[in-house]
């Protein structure tokens, strides 16, 4: 059986943990803890081995701790790097090249540049058997991973009726769990958003995205604004929306108030985290004018990447076949069972 390590245990890396543990595929050997805060026990409580850096030991003196990172990457066949955005090269660089283990990474992670931690980034919907032979790998981050839901099935439609891809992106400041952050009353803008070029990266050079990124001061998920420009008169909007009725991880919403309106419904449902694991396409708000569409869909940030994880996980351990990879993400996941609620919630009155 292969096992499985999460380097990090926060937003990410609690998730990932929670839902690959029910995995039959693999063991969770455990996950690490660089703080001892109350999340310690947390994991302790969920039953993960809980690892620590070999030069914390000490400060872990009151916790029932499993042993340290190093000791658990000897045992280990792949990690799950989660840790906060930029730390995951230095981890690499310490821990993983010099002991010969895979690893994937997350989106805050650099695919270009001296603190490149890989040359692919991974979307289960465009490039799922590419990660078959590669060490390292970086799963996308949520507007990343969104963005592929969205525009792989209009390149694969339309290609080069297609002129160009503008996008607005409404980032959330800070997730629901994340009490250290503060939440500023104010828009900051992103100078040169990372987003494009992480989407070029698997979608093609010649992509013709152009996108900008605000953050804005909510914790309750992203909003895309996304114009799409055809060379000709666009399609309707029921031939847009059709497009998506049957793809992976996009529900089509209709009367949604808002992103927190989406979370407060997954959170009645039980859905874990309160997250949806997916982008919702906001129907009611779509508009068609001359030779453009303009589709407003929102992505849940915290959730989208945590199926993904589990397919590039599977691609990169066991090289399964895509549709079986999938099946066995639905065992644990439930994509469309969750669809199928939300889709029925927020339907076309
Ligand atoms: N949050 C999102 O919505 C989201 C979505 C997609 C992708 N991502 C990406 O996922 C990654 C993790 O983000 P996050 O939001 O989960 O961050 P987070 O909530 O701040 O959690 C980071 C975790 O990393 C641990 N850590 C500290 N130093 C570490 C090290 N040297 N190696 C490994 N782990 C270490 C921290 O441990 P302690 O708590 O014990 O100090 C904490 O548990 C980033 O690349 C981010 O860009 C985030």
């Amino acid at each position: 059986m292969k096992r499985v390590f999460v380097n990090g245990y926060g937003s990410i890396g609690g998730r990932i943990a929670q839902f690959i543990a029910g995995d039959s595929d693999i063991e969770v050997l455990g996950v690490a803890k660089y703080s001892p805060d109350d999340k310690v026990n947390d994991a302790i409580s969920r039953g993960f081995g809980v690892y620590v850096p070999k030069n914390k030991v000490e400060q872990f003196k009151n916790f029932r701790i499993a042993g340290t990172i190093e000791e658990a990457l000897e045992k280990c066949d792949l990690v799950i790097d989660a840790a906060p955005a930029g730390t995951g090269y230095t981890n690499k660089k310490n821990l993983y090249e010099p002991k010969n283990i895979k690893a994937i990474f997350q989106g805050g992670e650099k695919v270009t540049g001296d603190k490149a931690i890989a040359d692919l980034i991974f979307n289960s919907r465009v490039n799922y058997e590419h990660a078959f032979d590669k060490k390292y790998v970086m799963q996308g981050s949520c507007n990343v991973t969104g963005m592929g839901r969205i525009l792989q099935p209009l390149k694969e439609k339309y290609g080069k009726k297609i002129k160009r891809f503008d996008a607005t992106l409404l980032r959330r400041w800070a997730d629901l769990e994340d009490s250290k952050t503060e939440v500023k009353d104010s828009i900051e803008w992103t100078h040169n958003p990372h987003h494009n070029d992480d989407v070029k990266n698997y979608m093609g050079k010649d992509t013709p995205l152009f996108l900008r990124a605000f953050k804005v001061p909510t914790r309750q998920m992203h909003v895309h604004l996304m114009d799409i420009r055809f060379n000709e008169t666009a399609p309707t909007s029921s031939e847009i929306l059709d497009l998506y009725k049957n793809e992976y991880g996009v529900a089509t919403l209709y009367n949604a108030k808002g992103t927190k309106d989406i979370r407060d419904f997954a959170e009645t449902i039980k859905f874990s985290f309160k997250d949806t694991n997916m982008i919702h396409i906001h129907a009611d708000l779509i508009e068609i004018q001359d030779d453009v569409v303009k589709l407003t869909y929102s992505d849940d940030q915290t959730g989208i990447v945590i199926p993904e994880n589990h397919l590039l996980m599977q691609a990169m351990l066991f090289k399964k076949k895509r549709e079986d990879a999938f099946k066995h993400t639905e065992e644990l996941f439930h994509m469309e069972e969750k669809k199928k609620l939300l889709e029925e919630h927020f339907s076309k009155k």
